[in-house]
C-alpha cells in the first residue's frame, strides 16, 4: 500500500480536516484516560506549526444517529485545549451552517474541534451526501485515527474519498509498526493470542496459522484447544461445542509449518479471588473442580525461549487472569522478557487491544515494546488479515 505523504503537502492557511479517535473513556463528563488525545498531539502540532486551519472530526460512543446531550464531545474541548497549549472553539454540529460558521472563523495555526459526526444517521450509513457535506469544510483530509479504521464510515472512509487524503503521524506510525509485525517480518516471527474465548478470535487464529513460525495460545481460550486434545480441565472455562474447530485450527497449523504452543501446565485454584491458594499442575493432575487461571511455569519457560529463538513478536491477549493475582504470574513474566528483549534490539515486540495494553501497563512495560497499539477492534481486524476501509481509502 503506499500513502501520500503529509510532510511534503503544502498546508499554510489550508482547511485540513483531521479523523481523529476522541472515543475516550469518559465517568461523570470527566476523561478517565486521556492516551487518545495525546496520541492525536504530533499531528496537531505539525499541522499547527505549518499555519494549516484544523477542523477536527470525532466520534463518541454510539448515539446510532441521534443527538444525545450525555454523549456530547463538548468535555473533550478543556483537556484538549490544555493539552495543546491552545484554545480549541467547538462547533455544536459538524455540518451545515454552525461548522460552516466556526471553521470559517479559524485563523491560520488554529484548531476547532466539530460535534459528534455519529449524531448524524449518514455517519455510519456512509451516505455519500452526508460526506460531501463533511468535505466542504476542509481542502484537505488526514485521518489519525487507526483505530475507528475498521469502521467503513463518512468520517473515516467516504470523505477520504473526496479530498486529498493523508495518512496523520499516528495513522502512519501504527501502519508502519504492523506492516513491521505481520506485512514483512523478520523471521522468525512468534504469535501470542490470550483471552478468553476462542469463538471471539476465530478468524485471527485462522490467518495467524498461516503467517506465523509459532504461535502461542493462552488464556481461557486454551483451555478449549486443551479439551479438544483429550485433556480433563476441571470445571475451567471452556467452549467444548467448539472442540472440532479448535481441531481444525491445529491441523491448519500443522499444514502451515506453524508450531502451536498450548500449555504444558497450569495453575489453578478453586475459586477466582484475588490471593487464593493457588496450585501449579500438570496436565494429567488437573482435578473435577479445579479452574485453570494462568499458564504454569513450565508454559512459560518455553515461551521465553521462544521469544529468545525470534526476531518478531505479535502479542494479543493474557495469557491467565491477570487482573486477579497471583494468576497474572504468567502474563507479567512474559511481558518483562519481551520488554526486555525489545529493549535490548533483539525483538521487534508490538502488541494491540484493550487487554493487552491494560496488561502490559500492569506489568509496568508498556514502553518498552516496540509498539503499542491502542486500537481494539481494528487491531483485532488487522491481525485477521482484512482489509480495513478507512486504511484503503487513504491509498494512493
Ligand atoms: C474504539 O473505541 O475502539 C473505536 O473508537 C471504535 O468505536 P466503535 O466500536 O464504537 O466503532
Amino acid at each position: 500500500m503506499t500513502f501520500r505523504n503529509l510532510e511534503t503537502a503544502d498546508l499554510a492557511g489550508k482547511r485540513v480536516l483531521v479523523r481523529v479517535d476522541f472515543n475516550v473513556p469518559m465517568d461523570g463528563g470527566k476523561i478517565t484516560d486521556d492516551t487518545r488525545l495525546r496520541s492525536a498531539l504530533p499531528t496537531l502540532h505539525y499541522l499547527s506549526t505549518q499555519g494549516a486551519k484544523i477542523v477536527l472530526l470525532a466520534h463518541f460512543d454510539r448515539p446510532k444517529g441521534q443527538r444525545v446531550p450525555s454523549m456530547s464531545l463538548r468535555p473533550v474541548v478543556e483537556p484538549l485545549s490544555a493539552l495543546l497549549e491552545q484554545p480549541v472553539t467547538f462547533a455544536d454540529d459538524c455540518v451545515g451552517p454552525q461548522a460552516a460558521k466556526v471553521v470559517d472563523g479559524l485563523e491560520n495555526g488554529g484548531v476547532a474541534l466539530l460535534e459528534n459526526v455519529r449524531f448524524h444517521p449518514g455517519e455510519e450509513a456512509n451516505d455519500p451526501a452526508f460526506a460531501a457535506q463533511l468535505a466542504a469544510l476542509g481542502d484537505l483530509y488526514v485521518d489519525d485515527a487507526f483505530s475507528a479504521a475498521h469502521r467503513a464510515h463518512a468520517s473515516t472512509e467516504g470523505v477520504a474519498r473526496l479530498l486529498p487524503a493523508y495518512p496523520g503521524l499516528a495513522m502512519q506510525r501504527e501502519l508502519d509498526a504492523l506492516d513491521a509485525a505481520l506485512g514483512k517480518p523478520q523471521k522468525p516471527v512468534l504469535g501470542i493470542v490470550g483471552g478468553a474465548k476462542v469463538s471471539s478470535k476465530l478468524d485471527l487464529l485462522n490467518n495467524l496459522v498461516t503467517k506465523l513460525d509459532r504461535l502461542a495460545i493462552g488464556g481461557g481460550m486454551a483451555n478449549t484447544f486443551l479439551h479438544a486434545q483429550g485433556h480433563d480441565i476441571g470445571g475451567s472455562l471452556c467452549e467444548k461445542d467448539l472442540a472440532d474447530t479448535a481441531c481444525e485450527i491445529m491441523a491448519k497449523a500443522k499444514a502451515s509449518g506453524c508450531e502451536l504452543l498450548l500449555p504444558v501446565d497450569v495453575v489453578v485454584a478453586k475459586t477466582v479471588a484475588p490471593g487464593v491458594d493457588a496450585d501449579t499442575r500438570d496436565l494429567s493432575q488437573v482435578q473435577p473442580d479445579d479452574l485453570i487461571l494462568d499458564a504454569g511455569p513450565k508454559t512459560v519457560a518455553r515461551l521465553l525461549a521462544a521469544m529468545d529463538a525470534s526476531k518478531t513478536l505479535i502479542w494479543n491477549g493474557p495469557l491467565g487472569v491477570f487482573e486477579v493475582p497471583p494468576f497474572d504470574e504468567a502474563t507479567v513474566a512474559a511481558a518483562k522478557h519481551a520488554a526486555s528483549l525489545a529493549k535490548s534490539g533483539k525483538l521487534i515486540a508490538v502488541a494491540g487491544g484493550g487487554d493487552t495494553v491494560s496488561a502490559l501497563n500492569h506489568a509496568g512495560v508498556a514502553a518498552d515494546f516496540t509498539f503499542v497499539s491502542t486500537a481494539g477492534g481494528a487491531f483485532l481486524e488487522w491481525m485477521e488479515g482484512k482489509t480495513l476501509p478507512g486504511v484503503a481509502a487513504l491509498e494512493t
